[in-house]
């Protein structure tokens, strides 16, 4: 944690691979006067992430990492968390699977954002599923991270009422919108357990 005026700051790192909107809002939470963490790594699992432009914009360090071999693309990550003190790890649409050693190693300390009602609709191509199986509801649900995919112990989740003509790119977005003001609602839960 580093000292700030005062206060204490959870220092965060924000991995992502595409679009980096969770990402953003993260950073515009970061950087209220009563914020009480600061972001300070972003880690992308590619390049051409679009997220990477709100890292340079707001002039964050970030990392690109090669994933040609997962196990050199974690210790990679591993040595920039440790050279950045990084308290907490926040994951925003990273799509790689970290190994089991690694999640052990920051065991607690990362926590991820995933576009359904946790337990239901753990994986990939959620709201297609949601849709498909003529759920009433979808959601989001922000989780602390285990070994399991998707299975971590749940911190907060918003439900979101399916509409009638809906499809999974207008649900996508409406849940999105949640996302935005569920994540930083998790972490202000868990910073003060941490
Ligand atoms: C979000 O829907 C998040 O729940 C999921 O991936 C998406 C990332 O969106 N894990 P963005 O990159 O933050 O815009």
């Amino acid at each position: 944690m580093g000292k700030l005026i005062g206060i204490t700051k959870t220092k965060v790192a924000v991995f992502i691979s595409g679009n980096g909107s969770n990402l953003k809002n993260l950073i515009k939470h970061s950087l209220k006067k009563d914020s009480q963490f600061i972001i300070k790594l972003v880690i992308s699992s590619n390049s051409k992430a679009k997220g990477l432009q709100y890292a340079r914009k707001f002039k964050i360090k970030k990392k690109s990492i090669n994933y040609n071999n997962i196990l050199n693309a974690e210790k990679h990550i591993n040595d920039e968390l440790i050279k950045n003190y990084i308290d907490l790890i926040c994951l925003a649409g990273f799509m790689k699977i970290l190994t089991k050693n690694f999640i052990k190693k920051f065991k607690g300390k990362i926590i991820n954002i995933h576009p359904s009602l946790l337990p239901k609709y753990k994986g990939l191509n959620t709201h297609q599923k949601v849709l498909e199986n003529k759920e009433k509801f979808s959601g989001c649900t922000v989780h602390f991270v285990n070994s399991k995919l998707d299975a971590g112990k749940i911190i907060l989740q918003k439900k979101v009422p399916i509409l009638k003509n809906d499809n999974p790119e207008k649900l996508a977005k409406r849940i999105l919108k949640q996302e935005h003001l569920l994540y930083p609602k998790a972490l202000k839960k868990i910073i003060a357990r941490l």
